[in-house]
């Protein structure tokens, strides 16, 4: 085990997005040094880093640069090579582990290893032609979903099959990607996700579990609490605590969950903060991203209590029509909403260009006055 990575030591992040940028402000918040590497020089977590490396992920040279001066490596996006990980992890140590990372970016290993730990998770079939998807379809059963192994995210790379006459091959053509896994489509009455965060030293906390209400497969809202039973969230957070332990975590996951007739199934995997965490920057006692700097640093971790019900509402760049950035003054002048932008320049349909928290004496309140806003901004 190493020592921890105390305040005034270096943390070098790979990936450069709005969850590095995060991370970023908290860590220098503690007085670290914060070093990004990505391969696009305006990723806006550069923006907030003390330096930043732009570089692509297999240029061994570059990374070796990085990571040397480093006390710990993180990671903020999940379709990096393990192999990076790996090169870096040389150096100092990097966590999450090239093996987490492994498993959780592919959702054919993830499945594997739900399914192997006894964890609840939607019936699947791993497919890798139309012939195996034909017969994945009659054994699952429709309603199903097909979804690459690799590379997916806000509902990219997927298809719903609703119907069993439905042309397969065609299916197949537009989402196979030489591996993918058939699901059995869950009825749902609720999506939640629960943030974990487990150190090297197999110290845990974990977040209570928040409610998720997403718009074209992309988060649109996340609420917390979420609305469900104490038996629900009792469940929801040992089922995430189990997944930590099981996967040999170290650092911070997002664990998404369906649940159905007050029953959890597991839908995926993020080891690292999680769009549906931001509303803990404003109304925790620690933030995800503080929280993920702690574990991989081998702090102890902070509280993870709710100060107050809130709501998180994404900014996405839809909102910015014509060139024209949202009204922020309207945004403004509600007192209870905190405004997040992530400085990342052009805006474009569906981009994650910022976020509002809104915080209130209740969830009904909080709710009612982020689903007012979303309404005033879409005008
Ligand atoms: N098996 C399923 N049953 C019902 N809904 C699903 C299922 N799989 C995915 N979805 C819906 O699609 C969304 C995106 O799927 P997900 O597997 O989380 O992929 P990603 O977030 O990587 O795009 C989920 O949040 C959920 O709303
Ligand atoms: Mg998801």
């Amino acid at each position: 085990m190493s020592a921890p990575l105390l305040p005034g030591g270096t943390i070098g992040i790979l990936g450069g997005g709005q969850l590095g940028r995060m991370s970023a402000i908290a860590a220098r918040r503690m007085g670290y040094k914060v070093k990004t590497f990505d391969p696009s020089s305006s990723a806006c977590a550069a923006m907030v880093a003390d330096s930043h490396t732009t570089a692509a992920w297999d240029d061994a040279k570059a990374l070796k640069k990085f990571a040397d001066g480093c006390g710990r490596l993180t990671l903020e996006f999940e379709n990096i090579p393990p192999a990076t990980v790996t090169q870096v992890n040389a150096i100092a140590p990097c966590h999450p582990s090239a093996e987490v990372l492994a498993i959780c970016q592919n959702r054919r290993r993830e499945k594997e290893f739900l399914k192997a730990q006894g964890i609840p998770c939607a019936n699947f079939v791993v497919v890798s032609s139309h012939e195996e998807l034909s017969a994945a379809v009659k054994k699952i059963g429709v309603p199903c979903v097909l979804k690459t192994a690799d590379f997916g995210y806000d509902g990219k790379g997927q298809a719903k099959i609703t119907d069993a006459d439905t042309n397969l091959e065609n299916v197949w053509e537009k989402i196979g990607d030489g591996v993918g896994v058939l699901e059995a489509w869950v009825p749902f009455q609720l999506e939640i996700s629960v943030i974990v965060a487990r150190t090297e030293d197999g110290k845990t906390a974990v977040y209570d579990p928040a409610e998720n209400i997403h718009r074209n497969h992309i988060l649109h809202l996340s609420l917390s609490p979420a609305r469900i039973s104490e038996a629900t969230r009792r469940e929801a957070q040992e089922l995430a605590l189990k997944i930590a332990e099981k996967i040999k975590l170290v650092g911070l996951m997002a664990v998404e969950m369906f649940v159905q007739d007050g029953r959890i199934i597991v839908n995926e995997l993020a080891p690292r903060p999680h769009n549906s965490g931001h509303q803990t920057f404003d109304a925790n006692q620690t933030s995800q991203f503080e929280q993920h700097v702690r574990a991989v640093c081998g702090l102890p971790l902070g509280g993870t209590q709710i100060l107050k019900p809130s709501v998180m509402l994404n900014l996405l760049g839809d909102l910015w029509r014509n060139g024209q950035t949202p009204d922020w003054a309207m945004i403004l002048k509600e007192p209870a909403a905190k405004l997040h932008l992530y400085d990342k320049g052009q805006a474009s349909a569906g981009r994650k260009m910022g976020h509002i928290t809104i915080t209130a004496d209740t969830l009904e309140d909080a709710l009612k006055k982020a689903e007012a806003l979303f309404v005033a901004l879409s005008k």
